[in-house]
């Protein structure tokens, strides 16, 4: 039995250890043995326990309860928790997920170890090294043993760093394993998308019809700590509710309300709040997230995993950052990279309103990449 961790942490990772999680149960089960481990990064119902029993997953057996924090703190906290459990349980092996400071906290220990690391999403660049995701994705890919990078460019970027594609077994920390092996995000997208009503109400709440909204996030720190751009960010949404012909429906990041609250002028709040087309409202649960997204006319995001669930369910999207990890969808012409740029932002609004229709191609496997890399897993440890 090879007993796995299953790292999470933040909203996403909760959401894409489901997918590894539901491959073990369905196909693993009498050879893997699963512990999920929360690091307590995300605490809110809304961000963490309310995925749990919705997506089917077990609980974790371990919950780290670091909270918030700075970088340091929290990484720090992280890797004392870790360091224990890996004492006590002694897995065989350590799968972390994205760029997060959970993912590279306990890759680093984990690594220190001597541990094999697993990165699921691995090769990821914005080449943008003011992210904290970019310096922790670098860091952990490079304490990691296996990597598997979702897309063929985070797999030509683990070359370019010098990670050697023809390396054989045995694979360890100095002789890793890189894989182009698809992205368990559309593993979940299929899945959970064929859960979801097409109609539960939730549209109704907001006096709204399919194709009748925009679906927004915004999260990232570069937006929500630069004042200037929040307000810009949001004045957009303000004047595509008003002015166009859809309502916004946003589900805040409990970040992004800190930073609205302390820093947006008391008018403008007042104004957004007497606004009845934008709809902001507190964090959803994943399926209803997943309605929202297929419901929508497109998605405005500085979020990673929601650019590409807008490419999954056939949505055009604006990203509110300078850069992505995902080119392809860029390159597609589906994804506009418009950064707080008010013009940039409308001028691709009326270019995904005008109703062309886009091609959406399968840039992200066959919807079977967990159960390819818990093959993986088993093959090498
Ligand atoms: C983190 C990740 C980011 C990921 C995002 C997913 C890092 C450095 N960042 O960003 O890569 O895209 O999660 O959502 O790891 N807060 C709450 N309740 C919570 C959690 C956070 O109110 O349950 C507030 C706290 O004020 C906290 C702030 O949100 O300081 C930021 O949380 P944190 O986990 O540090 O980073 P995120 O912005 O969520
Ligand atoms: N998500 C959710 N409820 C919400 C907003 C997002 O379940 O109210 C999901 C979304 O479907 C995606 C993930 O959260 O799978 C993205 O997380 P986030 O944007 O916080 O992080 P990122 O992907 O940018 O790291």
């Amino acid at each position: 039995m090879m007993k796995v961790f299953n790292i999470v942490g933040a909203r996403p990772q909760i959401i894409k250890a489901a997918a590894i999680s539901r491959a073990i149960r369905n196909h693993f089960q009498d050879s893997v043995e699963e512990i999920l481990i929360h690091t307590g990064q995300h605490y809110d119902h809304s961000l963490s326990s309310v995925f749990f029993d919705e997506l089917e997953m077990p609980h974790p057996v371990y919950n780290l309860k670091v909270g918030s924090g700075s970088h340091a703190v929290q990484t720090a906290k992280i890797m004392t928790g870790m360091e224990e459990l890996l004492q006590k349980e002694k897995p065989d092996v350590v799968i972390v997920y994205g760029g997060t400071n959970s993912t590279m906290a306990a890759a680093l220990v984990a690594s220190k170890m001597h541990f094999p690391v697993v990165h699921i999403e691995a090769g990821l660049r914005s080449f943008n090294k003011s992210m904290p995701e970019e310096i922790n994705r670098i860091t952990t890919d490079h304490v990691s043993t296996l990597l598997f990078s979702p897309t063929i460019t985070g797999f030509k970027n683990l070359i370019n760093e010098g990670f050697h594609p023809e390396n054989s077994p045995t694979y360890t920390i100095d002789n890793p394993k890189i894989y182009h092996s698809g992205d368990i995000m559309y593993d979940n997208a299929l899945y959970y998308g064929s859960l979801v009503k097409k109609k539960n109400g939730l549209l109704e709440k907001f006096g709204t019809e399919p194709e009748e909204f925009v679906l927004a996030t915004i999260h990232r720190p570069e937006n929500t700590d630069d004042p200037v751009k929040l307000q810009k960010l949001f004045s957009c949404l303000m004047r595509i509710s008003e002015e166009k012909q859809h309502s916004v429906i946003l589900p805040l990041h409990p970040r992004t309300k800190i930073s609205l609250e302390k820093t947006l002028p008391g008018d403008f709040m007042k104004n957004m709040k007497k606004n009845s087309k934008l709809h902001i409202i507190h964090p959803v649960s994943f399926l209803e997230f997943i309605l929202l997204e297929k419901n929508a006319k497109m998605i405005l995001t500085d979020s990673g995993g929601v650019q590409k669930e807008a490419h999954f369910f056939e949505k055009p999207s604006i990203v509110l950052r300078e850069q992505t990890e995902w080119t392809e969808l860029v390159n597609n012409g589906t994804s506009c990279l418009a950064d707080s740029d008010t013009n940039e932002i409308l001028k691709a609004y009326e270019k995904f309103a005008n109703g062309n229709t886009y091609r959406f191609p399968k840039f992200y496997g066959d919807g079977k990449t967990a159960e390819f890399i818990c093959n993986e897993l088993l093959n090498n440890f």
